[in-house]
């Protein structure tokens, strides 16, 4: 019998790799952000004493964080405060020796990262709702104007065709192709890879959306499940586990109603984090601010298509069609191969659903438990306890922005890639994406 392969996950100690260039150049560069941002926000807003001195404390603690990072310090403990996970990340560091930030494994590094942050405005009296990328959030999003315009003509034209035009396979899977096009490309704009990106740079990178660039497309599989005549289509659930706020989060909610529009989903749940995550990962207060966004005439001041759009996806909302949720589990470093002992309570709820959508560069990392997997590998096996035998539908929609990706179909197929893109080009710019698919069987 075949032994199952193995993968190991890349430490940000491997030479050359996206993990290794993290370490070393990006993450100081994200604390520094956070710490201006605190400056700006204390200089434009006036706050009592208790208040102004905690947010100097809270830069202060970036600061030395920052340079922990800079000086390849030793990843120090999480101060406990009685949340579901700091044992965890504590227990993580206790077990290995002396894991410092250029040599941990990634995946739990950068995770790390995001949760020391968290401690410090978490653990704040006058800090722990504050979102010290909402900024950053809001304004990528108004500076996506051009796209999001686009985006409701086209849904809003579709949607118009769609219910006068004959009910055709062939249209239907088409339709179905350009509105999972549009939500896996949408996952191109993240502002953990490109810092504070202007509305040309935006344009640039919203613009793209080409099938070709698709290095592991399941569309017929995940089609040809959802017509499955052994599904009743009226009853299905789906969950999104999300990926960014601002224009990502819009083709979600997009691809959400359009789910539900075509009866392809009864209801849609979506999963945010529960604090802020990676720049730009939506949070539960997220989706509101996007929508106040776009009513506002200031911000989005072509209405024809928004207000159409905002209109359908608010009655989603407030019919509770589309509904949100948290876990504590999508906030830690664990690869999704560890839910089973993790977080069995969200593995059983997820395991009810239909299909369980994954957005992103890094849902995709934690499925695959962010392995340097040969590519071939195929999804299945690299999603571990989630892949085989799970009964979980899984569906990752992710442009490549590590070096992890698999279910490529042949080492043909990955040569072309390297020759036309060489450097790891395909896996690291985003510029290239996956629609896999496992069934769970
Ligand atoms: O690989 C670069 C990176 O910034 C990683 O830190 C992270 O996995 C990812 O991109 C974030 O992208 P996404 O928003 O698609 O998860
Ligand atoms: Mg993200």
């Amino acid at each position: 019998m075949a032994l199952p392969e193995v993968a190991r996950p890349v430490w940000t100690s491997d030479e050359g790799t996206m993990a290794q260039e993290t370490a070393r150049t990006r993450w100081e560069g994200i604390v520094q952000n956070m710490v201006d941002t605190v400056g700006s926000f204390m200089a434009k807003n006036t706050l009592r004493p208790q208040q102004k001195a905690e947010a100097l404390d809270i830069q202060h603690q970036l600061r030395i964080l920052r340079q922990e990072i800079i000086s390849n310090g030793r990843l120090q403990p999480i101060n406990l405060r009685g949340d579901p996970d700091e044992r965890w990340y504590n227990k993580h560091l206790g077990c290995q020796t002396q894991l410092s930030w250029q040599a941990a494994p990634w995946l739990f590094a950068e995770c790390y990262l995001y949760r020391r942050v968290q401690a410090l405005f978490g653990g704040s009296v006058f800090w722990h709702d504050f979102d010290v990328f909402k900024d950053q959030k809001d304004s990528a999003f108004i500076n996506s104007q051009t796209a999001v315009q686009d985006l409701a003509m086209q849904f809003i034209i579709n949607v118009e065709q769609g219910d006068r035009s004959d009910d055709s396979e062939l249209l239907r899977l088409k339709e179905f192709s350009d509105i999972i096009q549009v939500a896996l490309w949408g996952n191109a704009t993240d502002l953990s890879l490109q810092n504070r990106p202007s509305a040309e740079d935006l344009k640039l990178i919203q613009k793209r959306r080409f099938a070709a660039a698709v290095v592991d497309n399941d569309l017929d599989q995940l089609w040809s499940y959802l017509n499955a005549p052994a599904y009743k289509a009226s009853d299905r659930n789906v969950d999104i586990v999300l990926d960014n706020a601002g224009f990502e989060l819009l083709t979600d909610l997009v691809f959400a109603v359009y789910l539900m529009d075509r009866r392809i989903a009864r209801k849609v749940t979506l999963h945010t984090k529960a604090f802020p995550w990676f720049v730009s990962d939506a949070t539960p207060t997220d989706i509101a601010s996007l929508m106040n966004l776009m009513r506002s005439a200031e911000d989005f001041p072509c209405r024809d298509y928004i207000d159409p759009l905002c209109d359908r996806i608010a009655v989603h909302l407030s019919a509770g069609n589309i509904t949100t949720t948290q876990h504590w589990f999508w906030t830690t470093g664990s690869a999704f191969s560890d839910m089973p002992w993790r977080a069995p309570d969200l593995l059983q709820d997820l395991s009810k659903r239909d299909l369980v959508i994954f957005k992103g560069d890094l849902n995709y990392r934690k499925l695959t438990s962010d392995c340097l997997w040969s590519h071939t590998t195929p999804f299945k096996t690299a999603l571990g306890q989630l892949g085989s035998g799970s009964g979980l539908k899984i569906l990752a929609l992710r442009t490549n922005k590590a070096d992890v990706c698999v279910g490529l179909e042949s080492e043909d197929q990955v040569n072309q890639l390297n020759q036309a893109c060489p450097k790891g080009g395909w896996l690291r710019t985003g510029k290239y994406g996956v629609i896999s698919f496992s069934d769970g069987e």
